[in-house]
């Protein structure tokens, strides 16, 4: 086995608090271990126009409590251009970097997996994004933040719904998921949780509405965005025809992106970025660090075409429906 001397890392798709941590991480465990480290600015895209340099112990200095990326990211659908990669693994070859960490969700996996096929690169991933839906990991960097900025603005808006007995759809992130509003309604004591993984017509909602045993003193229903960021201003439209209920809509949108992350992200980020780098000294290519069963460990990147994290807490909406309705 060759060993390797120079390792890069780089940002990539939907920034995610927690990625600071894992910089750091991964830089100071690299130098740890005798290696030199470099920063790629901006995902692939500073890849392929060569936006790198060498970071020491000091350039990931008073990051580890600051959401975004020091990095910087972007998401860079160019990158599966064939000839846009050669360029990326020209730069890869200036810089005599020998193995890549990505940061990001499986739409980076895609790019580093390709890059670690087309090049004598060693390629490791580590899962970071707020919507926690990545097949092979229980957890990814960024979802504990996500939900408590979530839930802390569910709690504000209570307190107008509560004086004024106004009615809330609080809409969340998530694309494909309805994890992060799974998580966030039941701990926010929403009355329905709207996910894109079982389907409720506006009919049934507003039956369900309808047949509530108590009057509300103000109700909050939250809503996954779905694959439509903002249906929620139409759910409110359809329920108003209805049955004349006014609901007012909240957006929370990249707010939810942002900001410190909690303890639970920087720790996982944390050991992430350090089992990143022992993976790549083992010898181990094409693989994410995964969170599972309370352990750290190495799995393939997921497969392309296999999309979401299914969704697998249907019991928690029934509990959620009896919670919310004694
Ligand atoms: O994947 C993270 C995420 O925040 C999703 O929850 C959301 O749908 C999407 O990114 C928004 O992406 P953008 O910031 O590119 O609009």
């Amino acid at each position: 086995m060759t060993k390797i001397k120079r390792i890069a890392v780089l940002t990539s798709g939907g920034d995610a608090p927690g990625m600071n941590a894992a910089i750091r991480a991964v830089v100071r465990s690299a130098l740890a271990f005798d290696l030199k480290v470099f920063g790629i600015y901006n995902g692939f895209e500073g890849l392929v126009s060569d936006n790198i340099e060498q970071l020491d112990n000091k350039s990931v200095a008073n990051c580890i409590q600051r959401g975004g990326t020091i990095l910087k990211t972007s998401r860079y659908p160019a990158f599966k251009d064939p000839n846009v990669r050669k360029q990326a693994i020209k730069n890869l070859q200036k810089h005599k970097i020998d193995a890549l960490v990505v940061l990001g969700g499986d739409g980076s996996f895609r790019g580093a997996k390709l890059l670690g096929d087309e090049a004598d690169i060693r390629t490791i991933g580590i899962p970071c994004t707020i919507d926690n839906d990545i097949i092979g990991t229980d957890y990814t960097i960024g979802f504990d933040t996500a939900r408590n900025t979530a839930l802390q603005a569910i709690d504000k808006i209570r307190d107008t719904a509560f004086s004024h007995s106004n009615n809330f759809l609080v809409e969340v992130m998530g694309r494909a998921s309805g994890l992060l509003a799974m998580d966030v309604g039941l701990a926010g004591g929403a009355e329905f949780i709207l996910i894109p993984e079982i389907k409720v017509s506006v009919d049934e909602l507003v039956e369900r509405i309808r047949s509530r045993k108590r009057l509300k003193m103000g109700s909050i229903i939250v809503v996954a965005e779905a694959d439509k960021p903002g249906r929620s201003f139409k759910i409110a439209e359809q329920i108003e025809k209805k049955i004349g209920i006014v609901y007012k809509v909240c957006v929370l949108g990249h707010t939810q992106r942002g900001g410190t992350p909690t303890v639970r992200d920087r720790e996982v980020a944390s050991l992430m970025g350090y089992h990143a780098v022992k993976s790549l000294l083992a010898g181990e290519t094409h693989k994410m660090i995964a969170y599972n069963q309370e352990r750290y460990v190495t799995v393939d990147f997921p497969a392309p075409d296999l999309g979401a994290r299914p969704f697998a807490q249907e019991d928690l909406l029934e509990i959620n429906r009896i919670l919310s309705e004694s």
